[in-house]
């Protein structure tokens, strides 16, 4: 009968060790430490024993009971376990997950190029409104009322007196309103206009540049966009200055590049030319120095503005000037 109660235990923690789930943990419980188990079952057997031999088979019996009940415990604590590591288990050789990463804008990347360029020939950066006073817009620059580069077809108006400006020129008048010379400034922003095609969004960008200072004359200007030029599109790039008209410019001067196309043989973007335009500029017309209290006896100066997605087109071989507003990832990475 003593035997019959060893064997029991040493079945029971053999099967125990072959148990690896919860499952199987509660069948086995049940079979040996529940009410009707072969453990349970077996010390009830021990009342049939002679009285002289109960205290040792029954202290026999509670020591198999209490060991089979501790290994049923640790098989419990270990199968948890178990459990848990699988849960959280963490594969180091699985790849990681790519964190998206942005990039700067072609648009944002151009004008900072343009704005060190010019800020390392000691011109400082200041930014205005972009909705603007009729004044600023037109009227200190000398375009008056009538003239045609007001019409409502280019014009964003807010209301008779206030528009979305059409160019970043405004800023000249802004800044020698508030400051006397020597002045030297590039003003980057957007500008808004009524067109919408391959060439034109309704809101693009520019870059304003004035200097003003005695003694300045059109060599100057030719000297500062030529060495701008040199450093934008390479010192290989051959440039013009063609003849131009602007209200508040005289004389004016439009600035071309060889084509970056064909190098200049004629094609299709330079429309046969073998020239693209960049760039509008001129000597401060002395009909603006009135309207902000320069004396044109002592001070001259020039002044600039280009469309920087046009700069971007030429310079990056570009030929639908929407892409940089469609937020397309397949063109914003390549940058
Ligand atoms: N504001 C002109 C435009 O948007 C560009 C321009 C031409 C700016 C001549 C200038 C300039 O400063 O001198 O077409």
């Amino acid at each position: 009968m003593m035997d019959g109660i060893l064997d029991l235990q040493k079945k029971a923690l053999e099967e125990l060790d072959t148990i690896h789930d919860r499952n199987g943990l509660e069948t086995f419980r049940i079979a040996y430490l529940g009410k009707k188990g072969l453990v349970t079952t077996w010390m009830k057997k021990l009342s049939a024993l002679a009285p002289e031999r109960r205290p040792e088979a029954g202290r026999l019996a509670n020591q198999v009971k209490m060991n089979v009940t501790r290994c049923y415990e640790e098989a419990k604590e270990r199968i948890a376990l178990q459990k848990e590591k699988v849960e959280s288990f963490l594969d180091v050789t699985l790849p990681g997950r790519r964190f998206a990463r942005g990039s700067v804008h072609p648009i944002t990347k151009v004008t900072q190029e343009i704005c060190r360029i010019f800020v390392k020939m000691g011109f400082r950066i200041v930014e205005g409104p972009e909705v603007e006073w009729d004044y600023y817009n037109f009227e200190a620059l000398n375009i008056p009322k009538d003239h045609p580069a007001r019409d409502m077809q280019d014009t964003f108006y807010v209301s008779d007196n206030v528009v979305l400006r059409t160019h970043t020129s405004p800023m000249e008048v802004r800044v020698m309103e508030s400051q006397t010379p020597p002045v030297r400034i590039i003003a980057p922003g957007k500008v808004y206009r009524r067109d919408s095609d391959v060439t034109h969004t309704p809101m693009f960008h520019q870059v304003e540049g004035l200097l003003v200072d005695k003694g300045i004359s059109f060599s100057d200007l030719k000297g500062t966009l030529t060495s701008f030029v040199h450093q934008m599109f390479g010192y290989e790039t051959a440039l013009r200055f063609r003849p131009s008209f602007f209200p508040f410019t005289e004389p004016s001067a439009e600035v071309d590049i060889r084509c970056v196309i064909c190098k200049g043989k004629g094609c299709r973007t330079c429309s046969n030319t073998g020239w693209l335009e960049i760039l509008g500029s001129g000597m401060n017309d002395p009909a603006i120095y009135k309207f902000v209290g320069y004396d044109p006896e002592v001070y001259s100066g020039f002044a600039f503005g280009m469309g920087i997605e046009r700069v971007a087109m030429l310079k990056y071989g570009i030929d639908d000037i929407q892409l940089f507003y469609k937020n397309d990832m397949r063109f914003l990475r390549q940058f």
